[in-house]
């Protein structure tokens, strides 16, 4: 996060400029038929970065999310976590699948089971946790998102504000290097939205890389690095939320804000 990375860096433990790439798209290209949907996506997300994608409906913001997890293949160029390509399939994509934690705009939490069990299960099933560590994991997890006292509900029977709070504790379970948000808060009610991007400031604070898909201005002004605003599938503008906020360059990006101003 923006304010904590300068005081933080101290000459013996500045890595070098390559180490701190986590997450390196290049040339990517998709096309969903003749729809072209990621067009020449270049982008490197550094180590502890918290990057805010914008851009409107359709522009590509999910699919890039999807590419990045590899829940949607890409037609061509690189995807790189931590260095690494993401292979295509088997176990090894599992484990670096794992790598990234996911949270989506629809809770996905596992409604047959409780919160604390939808938390311990990727522990347990993919990472081989013992049952009673994964547990204890789970409860620290769910109380620093506020919702330990729920751990023994059913999803159905918690806010969406808590469920979404739960996604966020089941993604840190799995010990992601990088934590992939698209549009988190933009299927609750507005009452419950500063609870969710409250917890996704504190976890911006403890150093957490961050890739989120948001239009809460207010979450991008307090956490975010960067701004990438997106139109028709291409990267148009980037740059500090301040920067972008005040002085889009582009008329996309002014025509974009000036929407979401106004309401
Ligand atoms: N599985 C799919 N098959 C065909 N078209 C898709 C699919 N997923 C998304 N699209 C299209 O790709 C474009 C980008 O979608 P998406 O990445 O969801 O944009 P955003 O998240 O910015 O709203 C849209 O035109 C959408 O209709
Ligand atoms: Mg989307």
């Amino acid at each position: 996060m923006n304010l904590d990375s300068a005081a933080s860096a101290t000459p013996q433990d500045t890595p070098t400029a390559d180490s701190q790439v986590l997450v390196e798209l290049r040339d990517v290209q998709k096309h969903f038929g003749e729809l072209h949907v990621l067009r020449d996506i270049d982008l490197t997300v550094t180590h502890g970065e918290v990057l805010v994608v914008i851009g409107p409906s359709g522009s590509g913001k999910s699919t890039l999310c999807r590419a990045i997890n590899r829940l949607e293949t890409i037609d061509s160029g690189t995807i790189e976590i931590d260095g690494k390509p993401m292979p295509a399939e088997g176990k090894e994509l599992a484990q670096l699948r794992s790598d990234v934690g996911m949270v989506f705009q629809s809770f996905n939490l596992f409604a047959h089971k409780t919160v604390l069990e939808n938390v311990t299960l990727g522990p347990i099933k993919v990472r081989g946790t013992k049952k009673s560590e994964a547990k204890a994991e789970a409860m620290k997890l769910l109380e620093r998102v506020g919702v330990d006292n729920q751990a023994n509900k059913l999803p159905a029977q918690l806010s969406g504000g808590q469920q979404q709070r739960v996604a966020i504790a089941r993604a840190l379970a799995m010990h992601p290097k990088v934590m992939l948000f698209d549009e988190p808060t933009s299927a609750l009610d507005p009452e419950m939205i500063n609870e969710v991007l409250d917890a996704m400031v504190e976890l911006a604070k403890e150093g957490m890389t961050m890739i989120v898909v948001t239009h809460e201005m207010g979450f991008a002004r307090k956490a975010a690095d960067r701004v990438v605003f997106m139109a028709d599938g291409q990267i148009v503008e980037e740059a500090t939320p301040e920067e972008f906020f005040t002085n889009p360059q582009s008329d996309r990006a002014k025509d974009f804000l000036s929407k979401i101003l106004t309401h």
